[in-house]
């Protein structure tokens, strides 16, 4: 889709569709919704007071100009009250609306900064809201579908209006989104792949196309190359695989040191069956989604390498299978991790932090100054926060207060779990230096002091997003599927690190 800033007032212009908005509670159209009201001779205000538009945040009315304006369509949008008004709710209702027109046949969409001004919403931060919107709302995953729909529609272009001065903000706005979007987008594809065609070779491919063709450094570390480097954790998850595991590695140099000063590790579990402690099956096709962390990592980096910050970023993702098999891992088996560490495996399907230990040890090797891991880590995690938040674990407070931070504005929330000292008795072993997996309760917490061992004091935040990564509902920008969660987390932090 072509997203482009045009200097000219929305109900001037000349498109299949204009979107304009309302607030709840406001009994008479403002600003660019005023004057098409205007053109309309007052249908706007008449569809107010009759109580049809009510404002309400999604709410979408269609009027037909009927040759009174340019374009042949106006869709009033509801943002809800004035007061609460944020971008992530433009975000959201400009997919809403986006994915509306796409489905009536709609081409060609013309909009402003839906929000600039209101409650310190900056014209830069609005339009970049309504750019992503556009862009996270009209994703489709249909690679598969062989029956080509001739009603599913396609927006092609998306013009954001503004006056003269407001032009390059608003292009600069643009560009921003469309690299954060399409990032975001790009892991939603990874994720939404089924486990048979994303494979860790084929993450391992994904990764080196993304190196080309934006100019990372792509390394892929195969199995003998992980044997040298002790990787005994994430080797005894792979060996009862048919496919080789793979261990990705992408660098961005952004500052003229040679320092790492922010290594994003992603679990890499391209299909999680539990192996020998075997899943249900109601659900496991679900387990295809493991790898999210890895193509949220990966793809930050894209957007990192566009975005160009003064700083070096690596992305670090262990790719594998979890499956049962003759060769695979059993329950009781002891494992000797990068660090050293041995671990007593007592159930083989806590398979996640046993990759992520050895990636852990590998981004400390390289001595990165700080860490970043993100993984579909714990249902337990899931069943504490649900799908609105992702848990965000640390042994530093100031690194993770930045992450919630950048989460908020990337409407991606996390919410910070405790680390207390006494969870940590859950993992000792008789036979071990630590277990894989404590008792009934605070399994999310437990998962992330197994990790904790393995970044000793680097400064390192752990973010759980087993119940963030997928969402089976449309809603907002967000489609059914990979959310790309926490993609623009990571890329709003790694910019506000460089500020
Ligand atoms: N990949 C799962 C966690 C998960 C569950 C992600 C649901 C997304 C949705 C992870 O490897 C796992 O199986 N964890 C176990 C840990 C347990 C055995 C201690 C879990 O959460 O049940
Ligand atoms: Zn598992
Ligand atoms: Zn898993």
């Amino acid at each position: 889709m072509e997203i482009k800033a045009i200097v000219d007032n929305v109900v001037k212009v000349k498109a299949d569709a204009i979107i304009v908005n309302h607030f709840e509670g406001m009994e008479h159209p403002d600003g660019d919704t005023a004057a098409v009201d205007k053109a309309l001779d007052g249908a706007i205000s008449q569809l107010i007071k009759q109580g049809e538009i009510k404002g309400k945040l999604h709410e979408i009315t269609l009027l037909h100009s009927l040759g009174k304006l340019p374009a042949s369509r106006i869709v009033v949008t509801g943002l809800g009250k004035k007061p609460e008004l944020s971008v992530n709710k433009v975000r959201g209702a400009v997919a809403e609306t986006c994915r509306w027109l796409r489905h009536k046949g709609v081409a060609s969409v013309a909009t402003i900064a839906q929000g600039a001004g209101i409650n310190d919403i900056s014209l830069e931060s609005a339009a970049q809201a309504v750019t992503e919107g556009a862009l996270l709302g009209l994703y489709a995953f249909r690679r598969y579908i062989t029956k080509k729909e001739n009603d599913f529609g396609e927006i092609k272009q998306l013009l954001i209006a503004g006056s003269e001065n407001q032009k390059l903000p608003l292009e600069q706005a643009i560009v921003r989104g469309r690299i954060l979007a399409e990032a975001a987008n790009w892991a939603r594809d990874l994720v939404n792949e089924p486990a048979n065609y994303m494979t860790p070779s084929q993450m391992a491919e994904a990764a080196r196309q993304l190196a080309k063709s934006y100019g990372l450094k792509a390394e892929v570390l195969e199995r003998e190359q992980m044997a040298e480097a002790g990787m005994g954790a994430l080797l005894g998850v792979a060996q009862g695989s048919q496919q080789p595991p793979k261990f990705i590695v992408l660098s961005y140099k952004g500052s003229d040191s040679d320092e790492i000063d922010v290594a994003l590790v992603g679990k890499g579990i391209t299909f999680d069956s539990g192996g020998i402690s075997i899943k249900p099956s109601e659900g496991m096709a679900d387990m295809k989604g493991d790898m999210a962390g890895g193509a949220a990592v990966m793809a930050a980096l894209s957007a990192i390498a566009q975005l160009k910050p003064k700083i070096n970023v690596m992305a670090v993702v262990p790719a594998t299978e979890n499956l049962p098999s003759g060769s695979a891992l059993k329950p009781g088996d002891i494992l000797t991790a990068m660090s050293g560490k041995t671990i007593e495996v007592l159930n083989t399907d806590a398979e996640g932090r046993l990759i992520l230990a050895d990636a852990l040890s590998y981004a400390r090797k390289l001595d990165a100054k700080s860490i970043i891991d993100v993984a579909t880590l714990t249902g337990a995690c899931m069943v504490a926060l649900g799908k609105i938040c992702s848990g965000a674990f640390s042994n530093n407070q100031e690194l993770v207060d930045k992450i919630i931070i950048a989460g908020n504005e990337a409407g991606e929330y996390i919410w910070q779990l405790p680390m207390y000292e006494e969870y940590r008795e859950q993992l000792k072993s008789d036979v071990a230096d630590i277990k894989n997996i404590g008792n009934r309760y605070g399994g999310a917490i437990t998962a992330a002091k197994f990790l904790a061992e393995f970044v000793d004091d680097t400064p390192w935040v752990h973010l759980d997003i087993a119940g963030t990564s997928e969402t089976d509902k449309e809603k907002g920008y967000l489609v059914k599927g990979a959310t790309g969660v926490p993609v623009r987390t990571l890329v709003n932090l790694i910019l506000s690190l460089v500020k």
